[in-house]
């Protein structure tokens, strides 16, 4: 019986388990110290070769507010939220990921970050006075996956706009919503992911139980990060939410106006994984930006998690539309603390590209259905 028969088909078309349904034969090993209590994903630091450039795309067009700006670097925040920052534009030769920066809960668990991960003879950095503005006392690791992250409780608080209604535009930001990382073994970073206290929410397999992407959480939505197979440790989008589906339709609207149409190199769109409605953006050095709304609540701890085939054609896009290449293809470099690319790991497993679209590629809609619900290769 294959992997995926093995669980419960459900109306929809995709599968649910209710324990993470992913296994490896690889595993960095579990450390004997709690993991720090994570509570969200909570900015990303982007390195950019243009910074007035970059305002302009993440300012002028995205509506993103200015904490704090020099010379060398720009403090961005959503409308809702109230620290200091979603995301840092920092000034640099490589456009490149500094940090992937999640909030703990109390200062004690920076602690836990540096026992943790020493655990795993990981690099670790402590700053008291934290790594950008804004932020106090925080912790940096090259984790075992190659990524540079970052835990933080210690914060300025800004004020929250979510009441300034006379700053919202038609495609307003509201929130930061999550990560997505690329890494070419999905169940070894998802199976380390979940040592660090994450649960898996969704995922996508095929019959012989290889894993092509996994999404987890700990505030409870469907991810705060993902894992997509790829070549890496690289980043593939990060993530901000609108409160409706039209403020997308918006956002799309208005690079149309601007002719900045090229920036949309995915969507708009409904996701089948995570049921929100989407749009992907590329920013000036080429950083993916996904916009996302209206996913689901996965709080309870018997939150169904939902596998789906990689032949599914409703996985990715739920209306079926196509998926272009360089989406699968494309990511931004990560950075070591010194401020060096990481070197880019192969996958050496099937890639999600290579078995849905082009010449040996398929995707069905309707499974079973050979004669209509069948789509091959680059008929996609
Ligand atoms: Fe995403």
């Amino acid at each position: 019986m294959s992997a995926l028969n093995d669980r419960v088909k459900t109306s929809s078309g995709f599968y649910v388990t209710k324990e993470a349904p992913i296994a490896t034969d690889n595993p960095i090993p579990t450390p004997s110290v709690p993991a720090p209590d994570i509570l969200r994903c909570a900015y990303m630091e982007l390195v950019v070769t243009d910074l007035a450039a970059s305002r302009e795309f993440y300012v002028d067009v995205l509506g993103l507010t200015v904490t704090e700006e020099d010379e060398n670097a720009i403090y961005l925040r959503s409308l809702e939220e109230f620290i200091h920052h979603n995301l840092v534009l920092r000034k640099g030769p490589v456009a490149a990921v500094a940090a992937f920066s999640y909030r703990v809960r109390t200062p004690e668990d920076l602690d836990r970050a540096v026992a943790f991960y020493t655990e795993l003879g990981c690099r670790v950095e402590r700053r008291a006075e934290g790594f950008t503005k804004g932020i106090g006392d925080s912790v940096r690791v090259e984790d075992p996956l190659g990524f540079p992250y970052e835990f933080f409780y210690d914060v300025e608080h800004v004020e929250r706009l979510a009441w300034r209604y006379d700053l919202y535009t038609p495609g307003a930001l509201v929130r930061l919503d999550h990560f997505n990382q690329v890494t070419p073994d999905v169940p070894r970073a998802t199976k380390f992911m979940q040592d660090l206290g994450f649960r898996v929410t969704e995922d996508i397999q095929d019959e012989e139980g290889t894993v092509y992407a996994a999404w987890m959480r700990r505030k409870p939505t469907v991810h705060d990060t993902a894992m997509t197979g790829g070549n890496g440790p690289r980043m593939h989008h990060v993530a901000f939410s609108t409160h409706e589906k039209h403020n997308i339709l918006a956002i799309c609207d208005k690079l149309g106006a601007l002719r900045l149409s090229d920036r949309i190199e995915r969507g708009p769109g409904r996701h089948g994984v995570s049921n929100a409605f989407y749009l992907y953006l590329l920013d000036p050095d080429g950083h993916r930006v996904e916009i996302y709304t209206q996913d689901y609540y996965t709080g309870d701890p018997d939150n169904p998690v939902v596998t789906w085939d990689v032949h599914d054609n409703q996985r990715r896009d739920w209306w079926g539309n196509p998926v272009v290449p360089s989406w699968y293809t494309e990511a931004s470099l990560v950075l070591d603390l010194d401020g060096n690319p990481r070197e880019v790991i192969t996958r050496t497993e099937d890639s999600e590209l290579a078995v849905t679209i082009g010449a040996d590629g398929f995707s069905y809609t309707r499974e079973g259905d050979e004669e209509k619900g069948f789509k091959l290769g680059n008929t996609l």
